[in-house]
Order: C-alpha cells, then sequence, then structure tokens
C-alpha cells in the first residue's frame, strides 16, 4: 500500500502529559517488573497484541514467541472482507476460526479486523455501487460480527475512511458514495449483531492533531452526541523515523469524549530512532488511562508487510531488539490503571483520623510496592436507549489473580436481562448474579476481561460486585 509509505515526519517528543480532572480511572505510579510484553501490561490493566497471519501459526518458533509475550491477536488478513465472503452471501470463516481458537486456547484475547474497508474488497463488492451495496455492506457486517459474536473484544467496523492531506473529510470510495451515513449504518447493524463487542473506528495517519485526526475527531463527538453506538477509536501508527509531540494529547482528546483508545497496527522504521519511538508510544497509552492495549503489526521483523524496514520488536531468528527492551521498560515504568467504581473521594482529608500511635519510620518505604487488594473488581459501562440497555461490565483480577469470579448487580424495579455473553447469569430481574465461562475465568494479578448482557428496562445505576474464587 504505497500510502503507508508517506508517513508523517515530526518532532520526537515522548510528552507525559497532565492527566485530565474528573477521570473515572485512576493513575498511581507503581513501578513493577514483568519480564514479557503481556505480563508487564496486565499489571498495568492493557493488553499487549500481535497481528497474526493464519499460516503462521504452524511455525514452531513463531508460535513461540506469540504465545509467551503476547495475549492479544488480530488477524492480519484473515478477517477482511475478500477473506470472509469471496462471493457474495458465500462466507469463510476458517482462517479467522483458527486464530479465534488459537486465542481462547492461550487465553488472549482477539480484536477483529476489519468488517468494512475501501480495499481488499472482494471483487463482486468492488463491481457493486449504491443501495445495492448498501445492502451487501449491511449484510456483511451482520453476517461476520454474528458469526463472531462472543468472541470479539473489539471491531473495527470500519476502516480508513478519512482522506490523507489537509481536507480533514472522507476518503472517496464506493462505500462512501453509498451516502455519508454509511458509517453510522456500518456501527449500529454491528451492535445489533454483537452488542458485547466493542465498535471501533480505525485510522492511519492520525499520530497526533492534524487535519484528518480532527475529521476524525469531530465524527467521534457527533456520534457520541447522537447516540450512534462507537466505543472506541484506533490509532494504527505506522511510523517512520520521529514520533510527533502531541501523539499523547491527541489520544486524550479522544479518551475525553467517552471512547476508548487502542494503539492497533504500530510499527516503526528501523534504525537509530525506533527503540525510543517505540517506547514513546508506549508511554503515550500509559498514561492515557483510556488507552487499554497496544497491538503490534506482526512480532518478527520478517514477519512485517514493511519488508526490509525492520519494523517490528524481534529479530528474524526470534532474538529481542532494543525496540523490545525499551517497550518492556516503559509498560513497567507506567502508572497502573485502578478503576474506581464510586466518584472520587474528597480532596480534603476527612476530619477524624487518629493520629498514628507509633513514630513514622525513619527509614524510606520498601521499593516494591505492597501488593493491591486480593479479590478482583468490576465497573460497567452502559448504553442505554429508551426501554433498553447494553452494559459492558470489565472485570479485573486483585493481586492475587483469580480461579474464577462472579459480579452480582441489583436491576432496577421493571429491568430484566435478556441476553448473556463472555458469562452465564443466574435470574434475570432483581440481584442477577454472573460467573465468568470457562476461558476467562482465570487471569492473572491486574489482568482485565470482559462480558456483557443486554436488558430490557432501565440500567441506570447499575454498581457490581466483584467476587473471586
Ligand atoms: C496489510 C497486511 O499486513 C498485508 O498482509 C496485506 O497485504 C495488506 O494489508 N492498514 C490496515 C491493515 O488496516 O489491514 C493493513 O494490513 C496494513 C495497513
Amino acid at each position: 500500500m504505497n500510502h503507508k509509505r508517506v508517513l508523517r515526519l515530526a518532532v520526537t517528543v515522548a510528552a507525559t502529559g497532565a492527566l485530565a480532572a474528573g477521570m473515572t480511572m485512576t493513575l498511581t505510579s507503581t513501578a513493577s517488573a514483568g519480564t514479557t510484553l503481556k505480563a508487564s501490561a496486565a499489571e498495568k490493566g492493557r493488553y499487549f497484541g500481535a497481528a497474526v497471519a493464519g499460516q503462521k501459526l504452524s511455525d514452531n518458533a513463531y508460535v513461540t514467541i506469540l504465545n509467551r509475550e503476547f495475549n492479544s491477536v488480530v488477524a492480519e488478513n484473515d478477517m477482511k472482507w475478500d477473506a470472509t465472503e469471496p462471493q457474495q452471501g458465500r462466507f469463510n470463516y476458517t482462517g479467522g476460526d483458527r486464530l479465534v481458537a488459537h486465542a481462547q486456547a492461550n487465553g488472549m484475547s482477539v480484536r477483529g479486523h476489519a468488517l468494512l474497508w475501501y480495499q481488499q474488497e472482494p471483487g463482486w463488492a468492488q463491481n457493486m455501487s449504491g443501495s445495492a451495496l448498501r445492502s451487501a455492506m449491511i449484510n456483511h457486517v451482520t453476517q461476520v460480527a454474528t458469526h463472531f459474536k462472543g468472541k470479539i473484544y473489539a471491531w473495527d467496523v470500519v476502516n480508513e475512511a478519512f482522506a490523507d492531506g489537509n481536507s480533514g473529510g472522507r476518503r472517496d470510495s464506493n462505500l462512501q458514495r453509498t451516502g455519508n451515513d454509511w458509517i453510522e449504518a456500518a456501527f449500529r447493524a454491528a451492535r445489533v449483531a454483537d452488542p458485547g463487542a466493542k465498535l471501533c473506528y480505525n485510522d492511519y495517519n492520525t499520530d497526533g492533531i492534524n487535519a484528518k485526526s480532527t475529521g476524525i475527531y469531530n465524527m467521534v463527538r457527533d456520534f457520541k452526541s447522537r447516540g450512534v453506538p462507537i466505543d472506541c477509536v484506533g490509532f494504527q501508527s505506522h511510523l517512520g523515523t520521529s514520533l510527533s509531540s502531541d501523539y499523547q494529547a491527541n489520544l486524550q482528546r479522544f479518551a475525553d469524549l467517552g471512547v476508548d483508545v487502542q494503539i492497533t497496527e504500530l510499527d516503526v522504521m528501523g534504525g537509530g530512532n525506533q527503540a525510543n519511538i517505540f517506547a514513546g508510544v508506549t508511554r503515550a497509552c500509559m498514561n492515557v488511562s483510556r488507552c487499554t492495549g497496544i497491538t503490534t503489526w506482526g512480532v518478527r521483523d520478517c514477519d512485517s508487510w514493511r519488508g526490509s524496514d525492520n519494523a517490528l520488536l524481534f529479530e528474524c531468528n526470534g532474538n529481542k531488539k532494543a525496540a523490545y527492551t525499551s517497550v518492556l521498560n516503559a509498560l513497567n515504568a507506567g502508572p497502573a490503571i485502578t478503576p474506581s467504581p464510586t466518584t472520587p473521594g474528597p480532596t480534603t482529608p476527612g476530619p477524624t483520623s487518629p493520629p498514628p500511635t507509633t513514630p513514622p519510620p525513619t527509614t524510606p518505604p520498601p521499593t516494591t510496592p505492597p501488593p493491591g487488594p486480593e479479590g478482583c473488581t468490576a465497573s460497567v459501562s452502559l448504553n442505554s436507549w429508551n426501554g433498553g440497555f447494553v452494559a459492558s461490565v470489565k472485570v479485573t483480577a486483585g493481586s492475587a489473580g483469580t480461579n474464577g469470579w462472579n459480579v452480582s448487580v441489583t436491576l432496577p424495579g421493571g429491568a430484566s436481562v435478556t441476553n448473556t455473553w463472555s458469562a452465564t447469569a443466574s435470574g434475570s430481574t432483581g440481584t442477577v448474579r454472573f460467573t465468568n465461562v470457562n476461558y476467562n475465568g482465570r487471569l492473572a494479578a491486574g489482568q482485565v476481561t470482559e462480558f456483557g448482557f443486554q436488558g430490557t428496562g432501565s440500567g441506570a445505576g447499575l454498581t457490581p460486585t466483584c467476587t473471586a474464587s
């Protein structure tokens, strides 16, 4: 793809921005020392993923690194339109299913990529236009999202719909020519088909505050204001020899709209600045509480679509590169995310705490932090409409990890649960208890999993209580 070669040049600064006030998450500085990308990311409540080309799953050396270092995968090509619907109405899920099976067997989450994209359209769709294409594309979204329902953490519902350059507008394509509302129509169809998946818009050349990222920002703001279901924005981050100084600020401004952000296709031109840029991107994600994970677009340099750029974290022989170490260190140095289910505490100290009975220690506190609370915590995010709602529940394991978990919520009177995914519900009204399914019960310390449910009536004010076993 030639357009990927036109990478933005900008000043290299990994800015550590001030945290936005009023967040529902708090960031605390906790040194840690994970020794793999996935462990270090999980300690900070994030995932670390890789794009996987199907045939690589039979390469033992590759799979060894994948399973050791990554806890999220995305299909490099196998879930795209040309792969999943090669002829109209004839669906092929062989590659996608194989990747999902690998992920489930190895405790990895899956990003779905991509339901609609102007590239890698099957030939039959390339030849379509107008209302015939509109219904074919919505059918594609519905069929594919339904097939993978309950198995996808986040879908790239629409990929690369904005133009490069200064227009800030949409890219021309046969999809765009079906009408400017094609993106929101796709998101609505995806939500109906898989209400448990986070729905993302994904693009490149959005690595700072520029005309293109601002165009996308305005679309997301509009979607949020009109209730179009969008949960996240993916920043591909195919990078050259520098990193924009406002990379983090750009992530933060999207997060401030009320969506998660993710680094979805990270790769960086090899050479002197590579390790710094990888570290800068990682730090930026860690500093934005709604940045939920990072995916590199491949595992080893020779797996990369960028040919001889040596753009990834591992050499072809499997050795870790300097860039690997810089990412690991940035993950370990990052602030931990602590979900705070209640509103922020008072800013003034409580009135009655007794004075300490022992003198304060004269030696400095130990450098290893005290263990966090055991058990688990849960937080709910709600998408409601008149008469119904979809609740997405994030379960985070405490310091001891979990063998299993359950989450109880008490529904308002008149509300009832009609559908649950990635958990089993007992009861449907009043206090409902959700228990893990077999693949998401066992969580490492700090690891996060999600489940969801749909209901009728109001879901307002749900307060989850998590219990670990
Ligand atoms: C690339 C794959 O890596 C290649 O194997 C394929 O030939 C072309 O697509 N942006 C995206 C990805 O969203 O889907 C692209 O993946 C890279 C650019």
